[in-house]
């Protein structure tokens, strides 16, 4: 299913610049551990799905056994990805391919934990993506896509520091009122993918395990 494609104005050097030095530093460690949490998944091969500069992928590697690779529709963002997983010293286990959600470079069943945070908006078939998350997902892998700050503390922190930056929080706002849960929740229907849609303070997350009885 198509979506109306929102103008997509990403500066990956200005982003990385903004995350890794500055105010979304820190919400990746605590989204980090609230996944392996969930999942229970801890080792094998993890997807950090528009992972932009890898920051989540980082501190997954960091907390974790896990392999991860950070598959982002940008040249740009896969050479800032290893350019930190170096900083952060899990270059051994963090590498960065290019790629798209809608065609996604990786073998059928071939991955334990495929994770997303703040891409599958700007997605341009986001059905598409995530029958394609489900592809390679092996039977009992699960996926954590979505976006949001970790905790409602956080997010009340970056709203503070942000608080001069109006068009941020008005284009957060108009991207969670275009992608209400329902919107998902039917393209997870569509796709017979059983799952949830947590929609909370700090953020909205699709999570769902693969079914181990193979369709
Ligand atoms: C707002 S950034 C989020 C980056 C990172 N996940 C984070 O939380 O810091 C969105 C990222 O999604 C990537 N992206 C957008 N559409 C994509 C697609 N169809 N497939 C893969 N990546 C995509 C962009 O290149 C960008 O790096």
């Amino acid at each position: 299913m198509k979506q109306e494609k929102e103008k997509y104005t990403f500066n990956a050097a200005e982003f990385n610049e903004k995350v890794m030095k500055g105010q979304f530093k820190k919400i990746y460690p605590v989204i980090a551990r609230q996944i392996l949490e969930r999942t229970g998944i801890t080792s094998g091969r993890c997807i950090d799905l528009g992972g932009g500069p890898g920051m989540l992928a980082v501190e997954l590697a960091k907390a974790s056994a896990l392999d991860v690779t950070v598959c982002d529709l940008t040249l740009e963002c896969v050479a800032l990805a290893k350019e930190n997983s170096r900083e952060h010293g899990v270059d051994g286990r963090v590498s960065a391919v290019q790629g798209a959600a809608e065609k996604l470079p990786f073998d059928d069943n071939s991955i334990d934990l495929v994770v997303s945070r703040g891409s599958i908006f700007f997605w341009e078939d986001q059905q598409q993506g995530l029958s394609e998350v489900y592809r390679v997902l092996r039977p009992g892998g699960w996926a954590s896509i979505g976006g949001g700050f970790g905790t409602a503390e956080l997010l009340q922190e970056i709203l503070a520091e942000k608080a001069n930056d109006l068009r941020w929080d008005k284009e957060r706002k108009e991207r969670l009122a275009k992608n209400p849960p329902g919107h998902f929740e039917a393209m997870l229907l569509k796709l017979g993918i059983e799952g949830i849609v947590e929609r909370g303070e700090a953020g909205m997350w699709i999570i769902f395990k693969k079914s181990t009885i193979l369709r």
